[in-house]
């Protein structure tokens, strides 16, 4: 599977492939997909109605290999709401290249998907949060994209959407303050923030010197994902919400002790999680 995808950007029949093929395997046709971070799939766990299908069994879909992600699609209705969940995302640094990363959310968007809800596990990098904070997304720095790697080089089918994308209002207002609202209804705000989300590629974590200048640079968390997924979901007119759960804090200082592991992000995740999950399903209801 993974040698398909390992040189070069898909064509549209590639994708419509997947999506028809999903749309004879199931009667649903949710207009909200979700896209699951680390230790964050128990979300897909809560839909009623599921129609799963695991990544294998999928035409052309690209197989998740971290610990913590179950690879899987999971179809079902949340709140009353029809959605299609992926539990376990795509990550660059698992040696996808960047098309690949992103190759579900133009599925999403040939299955009829309009609202794409994103969420992740991130450091902190602002001093005022604490672990277990959620942020809303409001912006991100594509630090791979500066670098060559973003999901819309190459080749434009005008089918998906324009040559020269706007990232400028990448993360929707409206979508935003809904989040807001909601969760000041679930009891959530006393931990909530909004903030940039700046992704590296991984998987090494971040130097001091890396994190300090990624303060410099305005990000409020730092992660490894979701950057690209959003870009090629704005690029075919979906409307995005991002999510980022503090799960650790990132060291930016030459005093502490505190390294960064992947089993504190887990650990953490597994803390607030219900609160999130709690967050994202009233906010379907409300889309
Ligand atoms: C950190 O987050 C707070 C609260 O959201 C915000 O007011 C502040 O501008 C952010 N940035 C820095 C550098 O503290």
């Amino acid at each position: 599977m993974e040698a398909a995808f390992s040189s070069s950007q898909c064509s549209y029949e590639e994708y419509k492939e997947t999506a028809d093929w999903l749309l004879a395997h199931t009667e649903q046709r949710p207009k909200v997909a979700i896209i699951c971070g680390s230790g964050l799939g128990g979300l897909a766990d809560l839909l009623a109605d599921k129609t799963v299908f695991p990544y294998q069994d999928i035409p052309r879909f690209p197989t998740s290999t971290v610990p913590g992600h179950a690879g899987q699609l999971v179809f079902g209705r949340l709140q009353g709401r029809e959605c299609v969940c992926m539990q376990g995302r795509f990550h660059f640094y698992e040696g996808y290249n960047i098309h690949t990363v992103t190759y579900p959310v133009r599925v999403f968007f040939l299955l009829g998907v309009e609202t794409l809800i994103v969420t992740n596990a991130a450091g902190g990098l602002n001093g005022s949060y604490n672990l277990g904070d959620i942020m809303l997304i409001k912006d991100h720095i594509n630090m791979p994209g500066f670098a060559g790697q973003n999901p819309l080089c190459g080749h434009n089918d005008d089918r998906f959407g324009l040559r020269f994308s706007c990232m400028s209002d990448a993360y929707d207002r409206e979508l935003r303050a809904l989040a807001k609202q909601t969760a000041k209804e679930q009891g959530c705000d006393g931990f909530l923030q909004e903030g940039v989300y700046c992704m590296l590629a991984g998987p090494s974590f971040e130097t001091i010197a890396e994190c300090k200048a990624l303060q410099m640079l305005g990000a409020d968390a730092v992660g490894m994902s979701t950057v690209p997924e959003v870009v090629v979901a704005r690029h075919c007119g979906l409307r995005v919400l991002g999510l980022s759960l503090i799960t650790n804090n990132v060291v930016s200082d030459y005093d502490c002790v505190e390294k960064a592991n992947h089993e504190e992000v887990l650990r953490t995740a597994q803390h607030r999680t219900q609160d999130l999950q709690r967050l994202v399903s009233h906010l379907i209801a409300k889309i």
